[in-house]
């Protein structure tokens, strides 16, 4: 991303906070995994959106109109020693040459320094309950600053959820964030097509997690966005199935729902086949149902349309075919109305997605669902789930899991869909797993 696009969120912000205010927001902590070793670093995506540093330990600070400096940068100085180990820091000096930062203290002095720039501000923007440590701090700052009222200081008086205007920011996405998504997601599409073609009998479900995992890497996306879902047979019927540790046996549907992170973007996709290249006849029936409900549902996605229209289509779409299967009897709109579609179909259609895989922006607003508008990208993705010994149900639907999932951006004139080089009818499917791969 361009120095010139964090100039730009941050002014947009600073914009919105008015004078008088100040925003205080920590990048994420270092997770200790066992002793020495910790757990790689993500920097929090907040923190991340504004400033494009990587670097643990850091604090962004944004003072909209203070004369010197309006963006400071605290972070870590700069140690030979501890940089031989653990790679190079900016230190101050990198924090405004390369990270663009007005003014830059390290972060040990945060205590000394950040009480006198919140004494000017009446407004304090920060997210509560994100940081225990800084929850704890800003408290006790606020504090003094008050004890030392009798010598003129008055300090803020309110405290401002700084999540809101920021993830209202970070829900539409700009035309280089776009260009970011459309990278993932055409790598982890072509991750799924390669799995796809090793995956048969026999194989593990770890060897195809590897697989994936190798592909995205090998394209540039080094981090997965989640721990990948590689579930066959009964497996695929749980939904967040991450333990992948199971050999896959013929017959057996599969179930993968893995997406690489490309420049700190995410991609979510979900494809289902049969391990063996060619679906029976109960599989395919399912199969077909789940891609009815996901087209129809994506073709809702649009400027418009509320955000509960493309899960509406798909319950719709899946209880009538529930029907029509005989795996649901009863009339369409007392089974929607009654939910039973939920035994077969128990999550949503879709969420956000950006930088955070579930991503943030509000769903709602007024209590009412919010319109679809362009440069938002969501994931749709029904899915039904028959476990052995489901009540009712005929054996020849059981231990078939089936989810399809696609990122969609909502444009102008409808919608586009990110991962739509991930093969997803039953020909594309059939014909992609006939060509047999070495390696
Ligand atoms: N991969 C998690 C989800 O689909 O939401
Ligand atoms: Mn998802
Ligand atoms: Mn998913």
């Amino acid at each position: 991303m361009v120095a010139s696009e964090y100039r730009r969120r941050r002014r947009e912000l600073m914009r919105m906070m008015g004078p008088d205010s100040i925003a205080i927001l920590p990048t994420a902590p270092l997770h200790i995994r066992n002793r020495d070793v910790h757990f790689p670093y993500r920097p929090d995506s907040d923190f991340y959106y504004l400033t494009g540093f990587p670097e643990p330990e850091a604090v962004c600070v944004l003072i909209p109109g203070r004369k010197h400096a309006e963006y400071i940068l605290f972070n870590r100085e700069r140690d030979p020693h501890k940089e031989q180990w653990d790679g190079a820091r900016a230190g101050q000096e990198g924090a405004c040459e390369i990270y663009d930062a007005d003014d830059s203290f390290p972060i040990g002095d945060l205590d000394d320094i950040l009480p006198g720039m919140l004494e000017q501000c009446e407004r304090v923007y920060f997210a509560m309950g994100c940081n225990p440590d800084l929850d704890k701090r800003l408290p006790e700052w606020i504090n003094h600053i008050r004890c030392e009222s009798r010598s003129g200081s008055q300090g803020p008086i309110e405290i401002i959820a700084l999540d809101h205007y920021l993830h209202e920011m970070r829900l539409f996405k700009s035309r280089s964030e776009l260009k970011i998504m459309r990278k993932a997601a055409r790598v982890s599409s072509s991750a799924h097509k390669r799995v796809m073609q090793a995956c048969k009998p026999g194989v593990w479900e770890y060897q195809l997690e590897a697989l994936f995992v190798r592909e995205c890497a090998h394209q540039g996306g080094k981090s997965q966005a989640y721990p990948p879902i590689v579930g066959a047979g009964p497996n695929a019927c749980t939904l967040h199935y991450i333990d992948n540790q199971d050999q896959i046996q013929d017959k057996q549907m599969l179930l993968i729902d893995a997406g690489c992170e490309y420049e700190y973007y995410a991609s979510d996709i979900t494809r289902t086949y049969p391990v063996n290249g060619s679906f029976t006849e109960p599989q395919r029936q399912l199969y077909e149902l789940v891609l009815a409900a996901q087209l129809a549902a994506i073709a809702k996605v649009k400027p418009g349309n509320h955000w509960n229209d493309p899960h509406d289509a798909a319950v719709r779409t899946v209880t009538r075919g529930l029907i029509k299967l005989g795996l649901l009897k009863g009339t369409l709109s007392k089974l929607i109305k009654d939910e039973k579609y939920k035994t077969f179909f128990p999550h949503r259609t879709g969420h956000w997605i950006g930088m955070d895989v579930h991503d943030v922006g509000d769903y709602k607003v007024d209590g009412a669902w919010r319109l679809l508008e362009p440069g938002m990208v969501l994931t749709i993705e029904p899915g039904l789930y028959v476990p052995a010994g489901t009540k009712g149900v005929a054996k020849k639907w059981w231990n078939i899991g089936i989810r399809i999932e696609d990122d969609v951006l909502v444009t102008k004139a409808g919608n586009e869909v990110l991962s739509k080089d991930a093969p997803k009818t039953v020909d594309e499917i059939e014909a992609v797993m006939a060509v047999t791969h070495v390696g």
